[in-house]
């Protein structure tokens, strides 16, 4: 069956998730605020669940239409065939909101559509009683400026829920966030990535997650796989075909670090969990004491806001750290997020691009730092990648070398009928 599918996001992340559609083979998109529309089958809609890195649900538009009253809404909800789409046994769970609307009751809207539904059934099933204790089917009555959409949604449990993280610290970056920032920084593996204020890991784990090309939701279940729709097992085909594009191979540094030792504690055993913790490196460290050999390299990281009263000297000392480390790694991209709205005061420089985005409920900035090269400057990078790879070429000659010698000793020795008798004529 065609459904008319939407990734539903963050405010702000609608682009990104629109490039990651495309990239999945999506092109006939509609980007709105808070959504990408597209169509697609109950396969799409699978796909869309478990590939997806920044979107929030993957849901089903059932209709839009416009109310201001009550009978409008009832009538308008109960021509929408719904038996074609819930079972007879369906848990029917309406949701609601309403934003600059006549209909603002949001609990009488509810009320309204289940009863709406529940009457549209009955042109189906021929009930007048509905047991609903079968898969859920989550109902979405959303009304902007008195335009009511309907959407079911497919995910269950929000997309940001990968399954890895057991362990978080006082104030963790939600998955979907974190995926975002590392997607708008281009960041590829072949450049080591860092991320200074790692807390339970999120950062570190997506980008590892991201270079083994490991989809987001192969490890986890979504609500629609209970559905009759889904009987021909879409979920898990995809899935299992997520599992075989994961690349172990690709090199990839990131190193990971925080002031506090015991949040470490936590982001570890989530790195496991992701499967990905051999990427990582995980240190304590104040962020004032990073320093690197490499030329280049990026930085994605999530400091502290200093939300709470008498934090603010402290957060602008932290900020002003930065600013000098970027100083000191002036070829080094590097993505902050933070609320904190004097952040480029404190850094003592104006971001090549900011970007507004939310985390949770916090009004935050993405304060992007990109380092363009010129083509001396990039010349000097290319020396210095390649003097690096003569040094390690160099370190493997030497290894060799040394191995053949101490075998070709043993072998002397053994071959040597005095060996014994010498050693013991010299004790
Ligand atoms: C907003 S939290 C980061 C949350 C993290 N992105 C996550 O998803 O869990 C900020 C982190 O900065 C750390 N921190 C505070 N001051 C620091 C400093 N001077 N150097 C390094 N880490 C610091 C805190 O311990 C805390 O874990």
């Amino acid at each position: 069956m065609d459904y008319t599918i939407q990734a539903s996001t963050m405010f702000g992340i609608e682009s990104v998730t629109a490039d990651e559609l495309r990239k999945l083979g999506y092109d006939d998109l509609t980007v709105e605020n808070g959504k990408v529309t597209f169509t697609g089958d109950e396969m799409d809609i699978a796909i869309a669940n478990v590939h997806l890195r920044t979107a929030e649900r993957v849901l089903i538009k059932i209709a839009e239409f416009k109310a201001t009253t009550f009978d409008e809404l009832f009538d308008k909800t109960k021509e929408i065939e719904w038996g074609e789409i819930i079972p007879i046994h369906g848990k029917m769970h309406v949701v609601g909101k309403s934003v600059k609307s006549t209909l603002f009751s949001v609990s009488d809207c509810q009320a309204i559509v289940k009863k709406a539904v529940v009457e549209a059934m009955k042109r189906k099933y021929h009930k007048n009683e509905y047991p609903e204790n079968g898969p859920v089917y989550k109902i979405e009555v959303a009304i902007m400026k008195d335009i009511v959409t309907l959407t079911i949604d497919t995910t269950g449990d929000g997309l940001h829920k990968r399954g890895y993280r057991e362990f978080a610290g006082g104030a963790p970056l939600k998955e979907t966030l974190a995926a975002t920032m590392i997607l708008l920084s281009r960041w590829k593996p072949d450049r080591t990535l860092v991320d200074l204020f790692t807390g339970s890991g999120t950062i570190p784990i997506e980008a590892a997650m991201i270079a083994r090309n490991m989809a987001p939701g192969m490890n986890r279940s979504f609500v629609a796989e209970t559905w009759p729709q889904f009987k021909n097992g879409e979920f898990k085909q995809v899935k299992d075909g997520a599992k075989a594009q994961v690349n172990y191979d690709v090199d990839v540094r990131i190193l990971a670090s925080d002031i506090d030792g015991h949040i470490l504690k936590t982001a570890r055993p989530n790195a496991q969990k992701a499967g990905v913790d051999d990427c990582i490196e995980f240190h304590t460290m104040d962020a004032k004491d990073f320093s690197s050999k490499k030329l280049t390299g990026t930085i994605i990281t999530n400091p502290p806001y200093g939300e709470r009263m008498g934090e603010i000297e402290e957060i602008r000392k932290i900020y002003k750290n930065l600013g000098k480390l970027s100083k000191k790694l002036p070829y080094w991209n590097m993505f902050i997020i933070t609320s904190y709205e004097e952040f480029e005061d404190c850094f003592g420089e104006k971001a090549t691009k900011n970007r507004k985005l939310y985390n949770g409920n916090i009004k935050c900035y993405l304060y992007q730092y990109i380092r363009k090269f010129t083509d001396k400057e990039r010349a000097e990078v290319d020396k210095e990648k390649k003097l690096r790879k003569e040094e390690k070429e160099n370190v493997k000659k030497a290894k060799e070398i040394t191995k053949k010698y101490n075998e070709q000793k043993k072998a002397q020795k053994e071959n040597n009928p005095f060996g014994k008798f010498i050693k013991k004529g010299r004790r």
